[in-house]
């Protein structure tokens, strides 16, 4: 998809939906409740960073992000350690919740800081998100396209090549969508301010990544992962998880 047609897309997709206004009466409550939305379990190092005033409440990862892959750094607070390399179909899930997180922050921001400048909490807290798609989100990816996905077809029983197709094809939008949200931050970091034109279609690509992803997580988790799991031997599991370790190291 070429970079016009994703402005095109979004022009269309432009207007406040409930789900926006939802994110903005959860952030309202968060003010007094101390309460953590779904998905946005964090380690020790956020907790702290919300108690002295330099992060949000739910919007600072950078625990998430060093967490991803090393058990000895994925224990939580109040949430379960991250898989290990022995369960590969765990650390998938758990990016998936790591997806969700950082989707949420640059939803948020996208919503409530238009037409002014970012905060420095605001800055960081995108910044991490933005850092997490350009490094975590492609090894997601990869961990799927190269790894899950190619098992499944060679099981004529295992993959559903149409459902495995279409989820790829949602990868490959994902990242066009990513790069421009990457891009208009930036320039929002950087300058300062927004064009307005610049504002809305920030607002519609974060949106349409959101819906992209609940949809494309579902089916994952719910007919993709567990057909894995009933069809895949554990020896190809084991394989899948030494090829997770190695784009790690
Ligand atoms: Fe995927
Ligand atoms: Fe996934």
């Amino acid at each position: 998809m070429t970079r016009k047609k994703i402005r095109n897309l979004l022009r269309t997709e432009s207007r406040p939906d409930q789900a926006v206004l939802a994110a903005l009466f959860w952030l309202l409550c968060m003010g007094t409740s101390g309460a953590r939305p779904h998905g946005a379990a964090v380690s020790g190092d956020a907790n702290t960073k919300s108690d002295d005033g330099n992060c949000l409440r739910g919007m600072c990862g950078r625990s998430m992000v060093a967490g991803e892959g090393d058990s000895k750094m994925g224990v939580q607070i109040g949430a379960s350690p991250d898989s290990g390399f022995d369960d590969p179909l765990g650390m998938l899930k758990d990016c998936h919740r790591r997806i969700e997180h950082f989707l949420h922050v640059i939803c948020l921001v996208a919503e409530r800081a238009l037409g002014r400048s970012l905060t420095g909490e605001e800055t960081s807290a995108v910044q991490s998100a933005l850092r997490y798609f350009r490094e975590g989100g492609i090894r997601h990816t990869a961990d799927e396209e190269e790894s899950l996905f190619p098992r499944l077809r060679e099981d004529p029983d295992a993959g559903n090549l149409e459902e495995l197709g279409a989820l790829e094809s949602d990868h490959h939008e994902a990242n066009e969508l990513h790069s421009f949200v990457d891009e208009i931050y930036s320039k929002w970091i950087t300058a300062g301010r927004m064009a307005p034109q610049d504002e809305a279609q920030l607002v519609a690509a974060t949106r349409r990544l959101k819906s992209l992803y609940e949809a494309h997580i579902q089916v994952e988790e719910k007919f993709v992962f567990p057909r894995a799991s009933a069809r895949l031997s554990q020896e190809i599991i084991q394989t899948i998880g030494r090829e997770f370790r190695r784009r790690r190291t």
